[in-house]
């Protein structure tokens, strides 16, 4: 497999926030519950008229103009998301005939919180294998789209938002790709889903009225299998690499909860200050957090050449992953 090096970071964020404040007048929550128990202050909503597309496409553009290259030169588009603008077309072909990416082909990912980190791993082996040369990446969830704002343990969690990676061919014997651990574990979907809207259980007036078109969760579940398995997985790609928590320099994990990020590094044994933590503005943006984690990881300086960087992630499925890479940018 060739060397594989993300080389362009994109993030785009709708202006609107929600603050903690702003739910204590829809909910019955506090500013403080919901700062001790998630870590988040506010989050960003997107008007009515902005759909996933629209967040991927900004976000997109924003990656390929740090670039320096534009669309026509884009091979694939791996658009993570939970919430595509439609069930079909998919939201990468809308992404696509946007963007101009003419010569792209590509399709939606689904795997919820752990899509990001599927995208990426799927990316990498694109390019890794020497039939593409630019693929990108998009994490993008309009999840107020699917959220209960009646449903005060839920809806304190999550933002909307939207991140791209470009993937490309890397310096032979260069900073990029290492490895990979992702993993489905179906005996969890009980734990966090939307039980209407497919083909199991199809919309119909029964649905709406019984609210099943929202978010669902057993979060103290969830909340469990994610410290555990986040922690081992990250330990097992570690491992496989002969590489040590002390080696990371920067744990770059999905945004679902603080305490879960910080029982996670403290298992793992990697220092808080090794660990990026930005959902004290954004909640849980899902497919979204990974990358606006990151950009905002190279907007403060906290990333270098050469850094060792493990991107984590557990999301709805249940679904985990987790890449290591070495910074190239
Ligand atoms: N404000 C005030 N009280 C609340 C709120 C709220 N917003 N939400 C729940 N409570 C109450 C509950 O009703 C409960 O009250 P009770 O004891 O009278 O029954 C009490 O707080 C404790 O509830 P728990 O569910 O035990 O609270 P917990 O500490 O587990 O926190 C939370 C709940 C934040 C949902 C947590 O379980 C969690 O983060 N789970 C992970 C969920 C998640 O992140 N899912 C998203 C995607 S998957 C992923 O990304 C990993």
């Amino acid at each position: 497999m060739r060397n594989v090096k993300i080389s362009a970071v994109g993030a785009w964020v709708p202006p609107r926030v929600l603050t903690n404040a702003d739910l204590e007048k829809m909910v019955d929550t506090t500013n403080e519950w919901i700062l001790e128990r998630t870590g988040i202050r506010e989050r960003h909503i997107a008007d009515p008229e902005i759909a996933t597309s629209d967040m991927a496409l900004n976000a997109a553009r924003i990656a390929l103009e740090e670039r320096g290259t534009t669309a026509e030169d884009v091979d694939a588009i791996i658009l993570c998301t939970v919430t595509p603008d439609h069930m079909f077309p998919s939201t990468a072909c809308i992404v696509q005939h946007k963007l101009g990416a003419k010569h792209a082909w590509g399709f939606d990912l689904v795997a919820a919180c752990s899509s990001f980190v599927y995208g990426l791993t799927t990316a990498a082996h694109l390019v890794g294998s020497g039939s593409h040369k630019k693929v990108l990446v998009i994490g993008s969830d309009t999840m107020s789209r699917i959220i209960d704002y009646k449903d005060r343990s839920t809806c304190v969690l999550f933002g909307d938002g939207a991140g791209a990676f470009l993937i490309e061919p890397g310096e032979e014997g260069g900073p990029g790709f290492i490895g990979f651990r992702n993993e489905l574990d179906g005996s969890g979907g009980e734990a966090l889903r939307m039980p209407a809207g497919g083909s199991r259980m199809p919309p119909s007036h029964e649905t709406i009225d019984k609210r099943l078109h929202f978010v669902h969760q057993e979060g103290q579940a969830v909340f469990k299998f994610a410290v555990r398995r986040m922690g081992e997985i990250s330990s097992e790609l570690l491992a496989a690499h002969n590489l040590k928590p002390s080696d990371v320099k920067l744990m770059i994990p999905h945004q679902a909860n603080r305490r879960i990020i910080l029982a996670c590094a403290d298992r793992l044994g990697i220092p808080h200050d090794k660990v990026l933590i930005n959902i004290e503005r954004y909640g849980n943006t899902t497919s979204g957090t990974i990358p606006i984690a990151t950009r905002e990881a190279i907007d403060t300086g906290r990333l270098e050449k050469g850094d060792l960087v493990l991107f984590a992630a557990v999301g709805a499925g249940f679904t985990v992953g987790a890449n290591l890479w070495r910074w190239a940018i």
